[in-house]
């Protein structure tokens, strides 16, 4: 039996499809329900940022998990297979025909990743103050809220909408197999048998 922590949202629909290809079967959580068991595992459905909470915990054995998500939280937790999905870029953003003026004393940068903001500005021995917000990121500048921002950007289409340009990508991110490091060794030839399937279809 292998627990597999599953995320809700952005790469919830496209993470589910890869493991009913493998299975040759329809995955489908009754209604409200957030835990399915089937065959040899247990699925739970998870919000995609609590996946490392539940995968270091040993509430589940192997989750699916943004990149950005497993650098945020500097997740410890094995790294097994780049899945490709869910592909995204973190960027810092602001608006069109307005630079980020470096010179002030202090940047204010709206997001939902202050610890990969606080590196990345860190870096560039740029002082700023990260504003952490749950979402909605697009419209901290645009009303004076901030001076940029640092989000996710997939298609695109919120940033171009909202009037926002990318002035730099930080990262690239894909939704990756992770596992528990424990859970690696107990159960080895499972979660192993499990990253070949995957490794194969992706
Ligand atoms: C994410 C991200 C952007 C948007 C980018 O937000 O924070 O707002 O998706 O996607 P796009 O480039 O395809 O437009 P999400 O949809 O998760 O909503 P949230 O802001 O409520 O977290």
């Amino acid at each position: 039996m292998i627990k597999v922590a599953l995320p809700k949202g952005r790469i919830a629909n496209e993470s589910l499809a890869l493991f009913e290809r493998l299975y040759d079967t329809q995955f489908v959580f009754d209604d409200r329900k957030l835990i399915l068991e089937h065959k040899h595992f247990t699925f739970m459905l998870v919000r995609s940022q609590d996946v490392p909470t539940y995968v270091t915990h040993k509430a589940a054995d192997v989750g699916i998990v943004g990149l950005d998500v497993i650098e945020e939280q500097q997740a410890n937790v094995v790294r097994l297979l780049n899945l490709n999905i869910g592909k995204c870029k973190v960027v810092v953003g602001s608006e069109v025909g307005k630079s980020l003026d470096y010179q002030k004393p202090q940047l204010k940068i709206a997001t939902k990743m202050p610890h990969i903001t606080r590196q990345h500005f860190a870096s560039k021995a740029v002082s700023i103050e990260a504003l952490k917000l749950y979402g909605s990121i697009e419209l901290a500048p645009l009303v004076g809220l901030s001076d940029g921002i640092v989000d996710i950007v997939e298609s695109g289409n919120t940033m171009r909408q909202n009037n926002l340009k990318i002035d730099e990508v930080i990262m690239e991110s894909s939704a990756y197999l992770v596992a528990n490091k424990n859970s690696f060794y107990e159960k080895k030839e499972l979660i192993l048998s499990l990253y070949n399937r995957l490794k194969e279809i992706v």
